[in-house]
């Protein structure tokens, strides 16, 4: 499994199993971030560009989670991704992805009043998010 835009890994690491598992992200602190999450050290962390992407392996699954197809925002950019979908993914192999629907506007609830909120920890205690 292929994960385009991995970001701090929360989903990757935990699909350990008989899997072959291949991460892509080009922000440099990525790697060290995934590497430490649990099962980190068992999936190998590309530091790259997904537009521009090339090993020589195919995969049955590519995912880009968490909108991380929504960086891609014009079409080279968006042209240039799918031919490295094409590229690594195995006959009959599949894509999956998420994305957020702009029809919802959601950004507007992101404001700092809207957003922050307290929850209670059992061993914490009181939390501001
Ligand atoms: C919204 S985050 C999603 C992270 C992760 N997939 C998740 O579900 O939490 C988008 C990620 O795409 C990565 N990204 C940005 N440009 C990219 C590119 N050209 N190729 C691959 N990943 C990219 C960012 O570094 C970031 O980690």
């Amino acid at each position: 499994m292929l994960d385009l835009g991995y970001g701090t890994s929360l989903f990757l690491a935990r699909l350990l199993g008989e899997r072959r598992l291949v991460g892509v992200d080009p922000t440099a602190a990525m790697p060290d971030i995934a590497r430490r999450q649990p099962g980190g050290d068992q999936v190998t962390w590309i530091n790259e560009d997904a537009r521009t992407l090339e090993i020589n392996c195919q995969f049955d699954l590519i995912v880009l989670t968490g909108q991380a197809v929504q960086v891609f925002l014009n079409d080279d950019d968006k042209q240039a991704v799918a031919f490295t979908i094409a590229k690594h993914l195995a006959p009959k192999g599949r894509l999956i992805f998420d994305s957020r629907n702009p029809i919802y506007e959601e950004w507007r609830s992101w404001t700092p009043t809207a957003a922050n909120y307290v929850l209670r920890h059992p061993r914490f205690g009181e939390v501001e998010s």
